[in-house]
């Protein structure tokens, strides 16, 4: 079967509230990308091949050419921030990309500027800052990122647009009996109550106005009742949570691999040290423990210690984020790992990364944007699974526990993108190829 997927005509408009690190950095990779000046290294929509049918067929054309994305060229840019900076203000603060980058691009940096953000100071406590919506409720304040939104849309003549969360990561909440209803959400929303994140208030906006939403904060945002029930009932995707890049990112790669070789693992010791303006708001306690809950949880699932007790029922996992303001963006992270091997002998693995945060989570905004466009015009909606990708920590339908293995995660993006066009999904089997196995 071949869905009918609505053509990606027009411009599509990039709402993204948070316009610092990643935005700046994924912006002014954009731009220069449009004049020609760099490949978009790190994206598997700009760059990825798809093998379709028998290895014997050597059928394997770039995803962009096979699935009906939108282009870099259609894309618009709108977002908000408490900040005032425009992109190009923001972007030589966030000092992740160089002069070299940014002076070719100045003028369009220069054209996006931050619209009046929706921010409440006890949500997110190290940063405060002028650009802030006044309104009588949240209800109010969520009205307000709609007028936004179509006001926007109508100046850069979008029709169709994708929300993403830049924004920085909110105190961890446990979800509550507000968040079990769309009808008692929009009810705390009148109410003002004070559990609803500024963070649902934006996703609430987009949801409402048949707009997708991605999370790439670990914030609680989309996985609640009510917002679900909303982006069903809108017939919305949504995607999430926290990109996948640096440490975490090492450790969905190397723990498949330990795994898959029925190595064990004694203790996983992981520690960094950032400067950037994300480190100094998960120096907060409370902040951090969204980080860490969502860090946290990726082992248990690729390992599976209820199953593999004697490899991995015993592990001691630890993670930590320490701000360092003299690295700015370029972070160090270090990882300890005592596996075990043949006669439990020991063995020990060290990694050292010197990544940029931002640098490996700009292309990962860029092909969720596209790819969460094009399941909205597949006819798509709720929990986007298959980007599960992209997102330390993600997201999947009530009773499932996530995929947290890279390469599993993969296959499940290509296949699905094979399926939505109606090709015939790879199994890796590979039965046709010898004469013992056919039939
Ligand atoms: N850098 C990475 O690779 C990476 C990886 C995984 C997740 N993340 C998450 O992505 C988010 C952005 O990361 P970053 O490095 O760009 O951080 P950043 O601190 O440079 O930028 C976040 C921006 O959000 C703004 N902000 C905070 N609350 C807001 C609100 N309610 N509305 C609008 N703007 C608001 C801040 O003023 C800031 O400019 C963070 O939540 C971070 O934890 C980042």
């Amino acid at each position: 079967m071949k869905y009918e997927i609505k053509p990606a005509d027009g411009k599509l408009m990039v709402f993204i509230p948070g316009m610092g690190s990643i935005t700046s950095t994924f912006l002014a990779g954009v731009f220069n990308m449009k004049k020609g000046l760099y490949k978009p290294v790190g994206s598997i929509t700009q760059m990825g091949h798809i093998r379709l049918g028998k290895r014997t067929e050597k059928r394997s054309p770039m995803i962009k050419d096979f699935v009906p994305l939108a282009s870099m060229y259609q894309l618009e840019f709108a977002g908000w921030d408490i900040f005032e900076d425009n992109m190009y203000e923001a972007a030589k603060k966030a000092a992740v990309v160089l002069p070299h980058h940014i002076e070719p691009i100045k003028n369009e940096l220069e054209t996006i500027k931050p619209m009046a953000a929706v921010f409440y100071h006890d949500w997110v406590k190290n940063i405060d800052g002028p650009n802030i919506k006044k309104g009588k409720n949240h209800m109010d304040l969520a009205e307000q990122l709609m007028d936004d939104m179509k006001r926007s849309m109508a100046e850069k003549g979008c029709d169709r647009a994708v929300m993403v969360w830049n924004a920085s990561t909110e105190a961890y909440h446990k979800p509550c009996e507000i968040h079990e209803t769309l009808d008692a959400f929009e009810k705390a929303l009148t109410d003002n109550h004070p559990e609803v994140a500024p963070s649902q208030i934006y996703a609430y906006a987009a949801l409402k106005m048949g707009i997708p939403y991605i999370n790439g904060a670990p914030n609680y945002t989309v996985d609640v009742k009510a917002i679900q029930e909303l982006a069903e009932k809108n017939k919305v995707p949504i995607a999430g949570k926290d990109w996948k890049t640096g440490q975490t990112l090492m450790k969905t790669i190397l723990g498949p691999g330990l795994k898959t070789r029925m190595l064990g693992l004694s203790g996983w010791f992981s520690t960094n040290i950032l400067g950037n303006r994300d480190g100094e708001v998960l120096d907060n306690p409370d902040n951090f423990k969204s980080k860490e809950v969502s860090k946290l949880s990726v082992l248990d699932t690729i390992l599976e210690p209820d199953k593999y007790s004697d490899l991995y029922g015993n592990y001691y996992h630890k993670v930590r984020i320490n701000y360092y303001p003299p690295r700015g963006d370029a972070k160090e992270a270090w990882d300890n790992i005592d596996i075990f091997g043949w006669l439990d002998m020991p063995m020990q693995i060290k990694i050292n990364f010197l990544c940029r945060d931002s640098i490996l989570a700009a292309p990962v905004v860029l092909d969720t944007v596209l790819f969460i466009d094009l399941a909205h015009r597949t006819g798509f909606w709720g929990i986007q699974e298959w980007l599960s990708f992209y997102f330390k920590s993600p997201m999947v339908a009530e009773g499932l526990y996530p995929e947290h293995d890279i390469f599993i995660q993969q296959k499940k993006m290509k296949n699905t993108l094979r399926h939505i066009m109606g090709e015939d999904l790879i199994t890796h089997l590979g039965n046709e190829y010898y004469d013992y196995m056919k039939d």
